[in-house]
């Protein structure tokens, strides 16, 4: 049998649509606009806070937006984890790269994340310091910033009792402004900042996390994208470091490393 003259061109009857952008322009705006009138706080939710999100992106002054895929090394690295968090999986990918002795977490909370970085940094000893129960909530020194759901119940740390990460992590309680960081001071290899997210919360756990942080040391904030004290800081501190914050990309992180993280950096 021969070999049809043109194999690419379209069978008789069947024509080529091209769509651009600009085709479904109407169709978009007019969506957008039926289903923000028909449900506003959608409109807010999905559309709005994105949208601030991107806007806080581009604008902002100090801290350089990168890609995850931009940092060397991290394609090659392979970490477990659920994607229904994506930026937990990031912080281990950093976590599995950077192969830190001692990893500090702000804020335990359940331990899902303070599991996934024992887990994924399998030599490490993990810390992480959470309030001492629900009256030292009360007591906190500066502006707590956590939604109320963190403060129904108390069961700081269930998720990696009884496993066998566990044996490498350590729980630590007291509110971080008052804590005595003294005894780590120069030696975490990574910090992970992810407890009240007011502006002077993240000051505070920030300088502390500095003064901990060993020479090959990084820090790596949760929600800079999502909390307006936590944006505000970190394009003031990025002034004074002597590297630079980075945001990855489609993600809540910020991270300031010690280390090189990417060829350009
Ligand atoms: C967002 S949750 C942490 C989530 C956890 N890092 C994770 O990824 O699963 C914040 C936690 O920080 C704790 N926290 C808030 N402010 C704190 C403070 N000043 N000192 C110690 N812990 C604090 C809260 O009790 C809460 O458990």
């Amino acid at each position: 049998m021969s070999a049809p003259a043109n194999p690419g061109a379209p069978s008789q009857g069947r024509r080529i649509r091209r769509v651009g952008n600009w085709d479904i322009l109407p169709a978009v705006l007019g969506g957008a606009l039926a289903n923000a009138v028909a449900d506003p706080r959608r409109l807010r939710r999905q559309l709005a806070k994105r949208m601030w999100i991107e806007l806080k992106r581009f604008a902002a002054s100090r801290v350089t937006n990168i890609d995850v895929a931009s940092i060397a090394g991290i394609d090659q690295v392979r970490v477990e984890g659920t994607v229904i968090r994506r930026s937990p999986l990031v912080l281990c990918a950093l976590a599995a790269l950077l192969e830190p002795r001692t990893i500090f977490e702000f804020g335990t909370y359940h331990g899902d994340t303070t599991w996934l970085l024992a887990r994924n940094a399998p030599t490490a000893r993990v810390y992480t310091l959470d309030f001492a129960g629900l009256d030292a909530v009360q007591g906190a020194q500066l502006e707590v910033t956590d939604a109320d759901e963190y403060f129904r119940e108390w069961d700081r740390g269930a998720r990696f009792r009884g496993t066998p990460e566990a044996e490498r992590i350590t729980q630590l309680v007291g509110d971080s402004a008052a804590f005595d960081f003294s005894p780590y001071r120069g030696s975490i290899d990574l910090v992970y900042i992810d407890a009240s997210h007011s502006y002077s919360y993240v000051r505070a756990d920030t300088e502390a996390a500095l003064a901990m942080l060993s020479p090959r040391g990084a820090i790596v904030w949760d929600d800079y994208t999502h909390y307006a004290g936590i944006f505000a800081y970190l394009n003031e501190l990025a002034r004074s470091l002597e590297r630079p914050i980075i945001h990855l990309l489609d993600t809540r992180l910020a991270v300031y490393s010690r280390r090189p993280l990417t060829n350009r950096h």
